[in-house]
């Protein structure tokens, strides 16, 4: 491993679904074997917008348990609980009178979830940003993987480390955070229709894959599938200007481990009364494993709780000496 440090995270807000498994979990897996890591179950992003308390606990412990079910290694990477670090509150707060109000007036996720009424919005949603580049640069991580609607974010975090740095006159103390594309899997569309991201914050959608799906109801959720008539295209571009049918193909790919290319190559000509029914078969092979393995590790609390507390301590260890000089260099 490198100088390199990756750091990420998942909001504990709802069930876990596909797109956070192929286009998330399922990388950091891999990634734990090149870079030093911190997979992180970040509570306080989530209560940007109202969590019932009970749930929050509960869902925490649902991503802790998919993280290390997926096949995350406690002893490889650290896992933890962003509240538990108080590093991110506090470097938070110094990145709130550091980014500028024009840098989060052009982000486009507040306009999203803010929804219609932006004076009843928390103002916790409105500097959310600035909490994710705390994240990221309370442990000086160098690379973040991030699917499409995060890279804003990331590039208000460069802006912000270059900032501090500039205004403090303290060159190169943060690091450019540099975003780690993500490839297939990298923007998993609802199956509603192929418009908007698979997201846990629509709890009207339920199209979504849940990661505590059985195999029914995955295929049942894949047989609705919103989708053209038409059968699959003979080549790559035949499925521009047909979303439905290029997400069916790209989640495909991305469970098989093949491109997109491939998947067409096996299925071009073919209907979807064929196509569904294979991909619901190979999403439960990949799925139903790590369901089972999650529901074992989330019977044993204790140790599920063992393994927050314990990365908790090791992430304070890393953040704190750099807390300790970011605070020297604000002339606290
Ligand atoms: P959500 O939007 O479902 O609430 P989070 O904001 O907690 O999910 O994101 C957790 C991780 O999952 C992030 O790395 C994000 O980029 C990724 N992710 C979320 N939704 C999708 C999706 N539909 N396709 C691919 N990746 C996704
Ligand atoms: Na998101």
């Amino acid at each position: 491993k490198g100088p390199e440090r990756v750091f990420s995270g998942v909001q504990p807000t709802g069930n876990l679904h596909l797109g956070n498994y192929l286009g998330a979990i399922r990388k950091f897996v891999t990634l734990q074997q090149s870079h030093d890591c911190l997979f992180c179950v970040v509570d306080m992003h989530a209560i940007t917008v109202w969590q019932d308390p009970a749930k929050l606990r509960a869902q925490t412990l649902e991503i802790a348990a998919a993280y290390l079910a997926a096949g995350i290694d406690p002893d490889k990477s650290i896992i933890f609980n962003q509240s538990q670090v108080s590093a991110h509150a506090e470097l938070a707060w110094i990145f709130n009178c550091v980014a500028r109000m024009g840098w989060l007036n052009r982000m486009t996720q507040f306009k999203d979830k803010a929804g219609k009424d932006k004076e009843r919005a928390s103002s916790g949603l409105f500097v959310y940003p600035n909490l994710m580049s705390a994240d990221i640069l309370a442990y000086k991580a160098t690379h973040v993987p991030v699917g499409d609607d995060q890279k804003q974010h990331l590039e208000l975090a460069r802006d912000t480390a270059a900032k501090f740095n500039n205004d403090f006159n303290c060159p190169d103390f943060f690091p450019m955070p540099e975003p780690l594309i993500k490839g297939a899997g990298a923007r998993v569309m609802s199956l509603k229709d192929g418009s908007a991201k698979m997201s846990k914050s629509d709890p009207a959608d339920n199209s979504r894959i849940n990661m505590t799906d059985d195999a029914d109801m995955i295929a049942k959720k894949i047989k609705k599938a919103k989708t053209d008539p038409e059968p699959l295209p003979g080549d790559i571009e035949g499925l521009s200007g047909r979303p439905e049918a290029d997400n069916l193909v790209g989640i495909y790919a991305a469970l098989a481990g093949v491109e997109k290319e491939q998947v067409i190559a096996d299925f071009g000509g073919q209907g979807f009364g064929v196509f569904k029914p294979a991909l619901a078969d190979l999403a439960v092979e990949k799925l139903s494993p790590i369901t089972a393995r999650m529901r074992e590790i989330q019977g044993d609390e204790t140790t599920l709780e063992k393994v927050l507390k314990d990365g908790a301590q090791r992430a304070d260890a890393i953040a704190a000496p750099i807390m300790r000089e970011v605070k020297e260099i604000v002339g606290f």
